[in-house]
């Protein structure tokens, strides 16, 4: 059992969020990351009102333990999402792409908590002052939607640690327990994966996906959409694709080249889907259960502390 203030905030047993995931962290991963001590959520992007709460109720029956919904902002039906967090008794929400601050008046009243992610100092100082509980800080390394500015989560969780009152989670480039160290020694107080839990035996991805993490390499993801709405993926031939349509002309007739009609639950293979991952795919050697991945993070967590301490503290 950790104590620190992201804990206080989710109520779980342990700081370690699932990133949500468009389509793909639902009702039953959520209660899996639950039922392991982290903080499991649904993502809302992508849902009708009805599967939403669906999803919830899913969750509800799967585990007694504290989950959340994620909701991007920009979305048509941000508000929907919220009364239905609302009304089904959620205490911790997340937020991501969008300005929480119209938000703020609702969730302070209905007395949510709410985590909201950023990419640059600038957006976490402006969601503290909005009123918002802690920053999920995410780094270009990340799998899926990253910011423009390109800052890594070394050098984001520091900076927005020094600036900011409110706690830090580093989300981006962690899969194993030196990742949290590493986080929590940058000043983070709670770290968020997505693309390791994405190689787990519980995740509804299609099988070709979780294979495609478990043999990439370093370089085996690519940001798409640069200038606009960046996301890193897997390097495939969808990718390459969208990126030199030209080499493409055929397939061109047959799909649409764009990201969000190739994502990876509007159906395809290995090489006609679009997969977010993020850097730390190469690290990632084997499709593991969640409770797994939990246990390894706990206690690979303790050794490396008290290793640490022994050799800068002669401890
Ligand atoms: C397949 C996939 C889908 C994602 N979809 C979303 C999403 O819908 N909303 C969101 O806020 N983040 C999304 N993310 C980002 C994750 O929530 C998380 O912040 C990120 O994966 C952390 O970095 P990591 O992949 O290096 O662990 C997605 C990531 C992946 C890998």
């Amino acid at each position: 059992m950790v104590k620190n203030r992201i804990v206080e905030i989710t109520g779980t047993k342990y700081p370690f969020i699932l990133g949500p995931m468009r389509l793909i962290t639902l009702g039953e991963m959520a209660a899996a990351v639950s039922n392991s001590g982290g903080f499991g959520q649904i993502a809302a992007s992508g849902l009708s009102s009805d599967r939403l709460l669906l999803e919830v109720k899913k969750a509800r029956d799967l585990t007694d333990q504290p989950f959340g919904i994620n909701i991007p902002l920009y979305r048509m039906n941000a508000f929907d999402a919220l009364e239905i967090a609302i009304d089904a008794g959620i205490k911790t929400i997340t937020t991501s792409a969008g300005n929480p601050a119209m938000f703020m008046k609702r969730i302070k009243e209905a007395d949510l908590k709410v985590l909201h992610k950023v990419s640059s100092k600038e957006m976490a100082l402006k969601a503290q002052s909005c009123g918002v509980d802690a920053v999920i800080a995410t780094g270009f390394e990340a799998g899926g939607h990253v910011g423009r500015q390109g800052t890594t989560t070394m050098c984001l969780v520091p900076q927005l640690a020094d600036a900011l009152n409110i706690p830090v989670i580093a989300a981006g480039g962690i899969a194993d327990a030196r990742g949290v160290v590493a986080a929590f020694a940058l000043g983070a107080e709670g770290v968020e994966l997505g693309t390791r839990f994405v190689a787990t035996q519980e995740c509804p991805v299609p099988d070709f996906f979780k294979q495609l993490i478990v043999e990439a390499g370093s370089d085996s993801t690519i940001l798409l959409g640069k200038d606009a709405m960046p996301i890193r993926v897997l390097r495939n031939r969808a990718v390459d694709m969208i990126q030199n349509p030209d080499k493409h002309q055929e397939d061109m007739h047959l799909r649409g080249a764009d990201a969000d009609a190739q994502y990876i639950q509007s159906g395809g293979d290995a090489d006609t889907a679009v997969m977010p991952a993020g850097q730390i795919s190469g690290l990632i050697k084997k499709i593991e259960k969640i409770d797994k991945i939990f246990l390894g993070l706990i206690q690979g967590t303790d050794l490396l502390t008290q290793q640490l301490k022994t050799m800068f503290g002669g401890g």
